[in-house]
């Protein structure tokens, strides 16, 4: 039963496979057919003009990394966590929140191993909304929210009160939450590395950029609201390693990845020690039906 199951299974993901291409292909028919008409475009001119006018702006594939937490082993690199952390605080979190992660993440296992005290410490150095005082006031004399030294349990204030505060500093685009932004975008980590090394290149000459826009060709439609965040020795790191852009991207995105998957190394080591006692009682199994039936034809 289980074993047709399984076939049943296996053969919609092979048909999904076999048809999904082809649906993904076709938004790539006018793009692919702009090219088409440049050939002939001495013999036909008039033709000519409808294929100068389909720009082309999708966005680029991402650049390939090789990530230290990439495939069945790998780990996040404690050294980037931390300044990839930095870099979140220092540049990012002025205009991203990072609203899944409390302060009490960065001391947990698998994360960029601050100590508690130093996650407390950290916490203390931000204010949150308190809750009502004594007197139920939930405002001060200048009818300013009343605030308190966060606490290593909670979470990362937002930089913006809500959206359309967020939209109004911003050029009416969103900063997005960056908690599980990697996990969110095609790509993953190689597409919010892409983005963040993909500004300061020349536009082509048929893409006009809008006002407070900026021309980054990996993202959707090749223009981005975002100013570069990020340029060499945008931070100061503490531990003495350059802070080149290609070394900034890399931290924060390590960062980024493990905020998207606090979990990632026990849950490989996890699957790796399933594994083994499988590999184990695979044998086991197989050595006591031999005992079991041994002489018994
Ligand atoms: C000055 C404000 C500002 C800063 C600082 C900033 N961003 Fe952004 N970011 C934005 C805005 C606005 C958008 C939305 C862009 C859009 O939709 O066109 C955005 C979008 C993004 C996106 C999403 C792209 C997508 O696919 O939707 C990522 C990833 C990102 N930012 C990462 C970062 C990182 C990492 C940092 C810190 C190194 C950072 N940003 C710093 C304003 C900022």
């Amino acid at each position: 039963m289980s074993v047709i199951r399984l076939f049943g299974v296996a053969s919609i993901l092979l048909l999904a496979q076999t048809t999904l291409p082809a649906i993904a292909q076709e938004p790539a028919a006018p793009g692919a057919a702009a090219p088409a008409p440049a050939t002939p475009k001495a013999a036909t001119p008039p033709a000519a003009a409808p294929a100068a006018a389909a720009i082309n702006t999708r966005p680029l594939p991402p650049k390939q990394v090789p990530w230290s937490f990439d495939g069945p082993f790998g780990t996040f690199d404690r050294g980037s966590l931390q300044r990839g952390f930095q870099i979140y605080k220092d540049v990012c979190s002025a205009c991203h929140a990072l609203d899944h992660i409390a302060f009490r993440n960065l001391a947990e296992p698998g994360g960029p191993g601050f100590s508690p005290e130093q996650a407390k410490a950290l916490a203390a150095s931000y204010r949150v909304p308190a809750g009502p005082n004594e007197q139920g006031q939930t405002v001060d004399a200048n009818g300013q929210p009343l605030t308190r030294p966060a606490t290593p349990a909670d979470y990362f204030p937002p930089p913006f009160p809500n959206e359309q505060s967020s939209r109004a500093s911003n050029n009416g685009a969103l900063p997005p939450d960056l908690s599980l932004i990697v996990k969110a975008r095609d790509g993953h980590s190689d597409y919010v590395y892409s983005i963040l090394t993909g500004f300061g290149q020349q536009p082509p000459a048929n893409e006009k950029i809008g006002a407070g826009r900026f021309y980054n060709p990996y993202f959707r439609g090749h223009q981005i609201a975002m100013p570069p965040p990020l340029m060499d020795g945008s931070v100061m790191y503490v531990d003495g390693t350059m802070p080149t852009l290609d070394q900034e991207s890399r931290d924060v995105v390590t960062f980024l990845t493990w905020a998207s998957d606090p979990k990632m190394e026990e849950r490989k080591r996890t699957g790796f020690n399933v594994m083994i006692f499988l590999f184990v009682f695979t044998g086991l199994l197989y050595f006591s039906y031999q005992r079991v039936w041994y002489g018994k034809h």
